[in-house]
């Protein structure tokens, strides 16, 4: 049980007895979007008719998977597959492509399931650090790996790197290149045209932040119908339920409604980005719908994320490398926002 804890801790940002109550708290620890989803996501739960929940869902998700498919342009679902969350399609891909013994390879810091999940499959993991400002090192490309994780934009930076570097990684690396693009959507670009382009790309993203239903667990990777199918091999046999399935074609349906809501997030962003660099803050610029904010001074980050959690505001603090001085912030609602930086101001000022 030495991971499932870990696991916990590191995605959740949970503390052990400590969870605190969820009402009159701002959470702003998970990456979650502060706004409901579209109300057609709402309306295609509420159709579900109680006696369809007697039968198993369709195993292969059809529906869902030929709506991402024509929404990112590709010929038809053969070339995605559906994931219950992200976090299933990354572990997947782990199992479907990965023996025991191999060596994984991703950037330090980052999204530290990579990491986990290669432990737990008993491969080798390689975290190449990232530069200064978060930045592929020209070493990086030179890594041999079975498999490369690759955050786009990154956690917990927030930061993404040139569309080029990707393209210089998936014509260098030997092995699968994944593509993370669970934050992309508040981004200036993406890389979903890469699988048809690179034979060993692979385009993953969730529905848990721009589309506002991290509740539901509803992913999707993109790939050559080779490495599809053979995900589709290994996946469990109905990993997405009905509901999930209905909630994802309609959220796919309603594109405009997300785009609307990353729109606010991103102006909020810029605005909190903007309060943080006031009261003295360094943060990276942020692609994503959170901010990593770097704080050398006193008092330590560590006591900035106690005290604000002492104010019901909650934000990850990461006890690792190169993390010990930063906090990452969600970006809420604008409200969310006036008071987070309302107290931080009490807290360094
Ligand atoms: C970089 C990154 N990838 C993947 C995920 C997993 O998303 P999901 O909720 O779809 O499992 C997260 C969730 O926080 C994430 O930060």
């Amino acid at each position: 049980m030495k991971y499932s804890r870990r696991l916990l801790e590191q995605v959740q940002g949970y503390v052990p007895g400590e969870q605190p109550q969820t009402a009159n708290v701002i959470k702003l620890n998970t990456n979650e979007n502060p706004y409901p989803p579209s109300p057609k996501v709402i309306e295609a739960v509420r159709q579900i008719q109680a006696d369809s929940l007697r039968r198993y869902p369709d195993p292969l998700s059809v529906a869902f998977r030929a709506a991402c498919a024509e929404r990112y342009g590709y010929p038809g679902p053969e070339w995605v597959v559906a994931g219950n969350g992200m976090d299933e399609l990354l572990a997947m891909a782990m199992r479907t492509f990965a023996d025991p013994g191999d060596t994984v390879v991703t950037t330090y810091p980052t999204y530290t399931l990579y990491e986990t999940l290669a432990l737990l499959h008993g491969a080798r993991i390689e975290m190449v650090d990232l530069d200064d400002a978060f930045q592929l090192p020209p070493g990086f490309f030179e890594t041999p790996g079975r498999i490369c994780f690759l955050g786009r934009p990154n956690s917990p930076t927030g930061v993404s790197i040139p569309r080029e570097d990707v393209e210089r990684l998936c014509a260098t690396f030997k092995g699968l290149v994944v593509i993370d693009e669970a934050y992309v959507d508040f981004a200036g670009d993406h890389c979903m045209d890469f699988p048809r382009r690179f034979e060993n790309a692979i385009v993953m993203r969730t529905f848990s932040k721009s589309f506002s239903l991290a509740g539901m667990r509803i992913g999707l990777a993109v790939a050559r119908p080779e490495l599809i199918s053979e995900f589709l091999k290994t996946k469990d046999s109905y990993n997405l339920d009905i509901v999930s399935q209905a909630a994802g074609v309609a959220a796919m349906g309603d594109y405009e409604h997300m785009l609307a809501n990353v729109k606010r997030v991103c102006t909020t962003r810029d605005r909190l980005t903007d309060g943080l660099l006031r009261l003295g803050f360094a943060v990276p610029p942020s692609q994503s719908n959170f901010v990593l904010v770097q704080w050398k001074k006193t008092p330590p980050a560590k006591m900035i994320f106690t005290a604000l959690r002492a104010r019901g505001i909650i934000v990850r603090y990461f006890e690792a490398r190169r993390l010990q001085d930063a906090l990452r912030i969600s970006v809420g609602t604008d409200e969310e926002t006036d008071q987070l930086l309302a107290a931080l101001r009490e807290i360094v000022e």
